[in-house]
């Protein structure tokens, strides 16, 4: 199977709650590696730039305050089917539909507030990856 990279972001919520360390386990322990990482306090520009695509959805501007409302953990995970295996382990968009035992179950309270952030395809990923990384910033790992 090819090797994907995809965009992961701990959202301000999960920040937060002390919990980066946590969540970064689960990317490694389910064979996704950190390729790249930065903590950022997102200007509302850069928040509505990356959420372009939603922003004639009626939850756009809660999505944008909450996005801007402290710093987010953003991350480049690089694995096997790395765009459906984050999704997979993140759960589903709503904390209350999520599985046992991924992110949004254990880590996050609502649909506004879900503690992660992942590429839902590996064409989306490519242009999230370059929002906010220049190639230079990412480390291909060799071992
Ligand atoms: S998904 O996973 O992209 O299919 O989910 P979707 O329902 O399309 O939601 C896209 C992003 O919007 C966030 N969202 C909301 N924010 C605030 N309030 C409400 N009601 C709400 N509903 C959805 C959701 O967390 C998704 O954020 P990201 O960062 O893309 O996961």
């Amino acid at each position: 199977m090819a090797i994907e990279r995809t965009i992961s972001i701990v959202k301000p919520d999960a920040v937060g709650k002390n919990v980066i360390g946590k969540i970064y386990d689960r990317f490694e322990s389910n064979g996704l590696k950190i390729v790249a990482a930065k903590m950022k306090h997102l200007s509302r520009r850069e928040a509505e730039g990356f959420y372009a695509v939603h922003k004639e959805r009626p939850f756009f501007g809660e999505l944008v305050d909450f996005m801007i409302s402290g710093p987010v953990m953003i991350q480049v995970l690089e694995g096997e089917n790395a765009v459906a295996k984050n999704r997979e382990i993140m759960g589903a968009t709503n904390p209350a539909n999520a599985d046992e035992g991924t992110i949004r179950k254990d880590f996050a309270d609502s649909v506004g507030e879900n503690a992660v952030h992942g590429s839902d395809s590996a064409e989306n990923a490519a242009i999230e990856i370059a929002y906010f990384f220049a190639e230079t910033e990412i480390c291909p790992r060799t071992r």
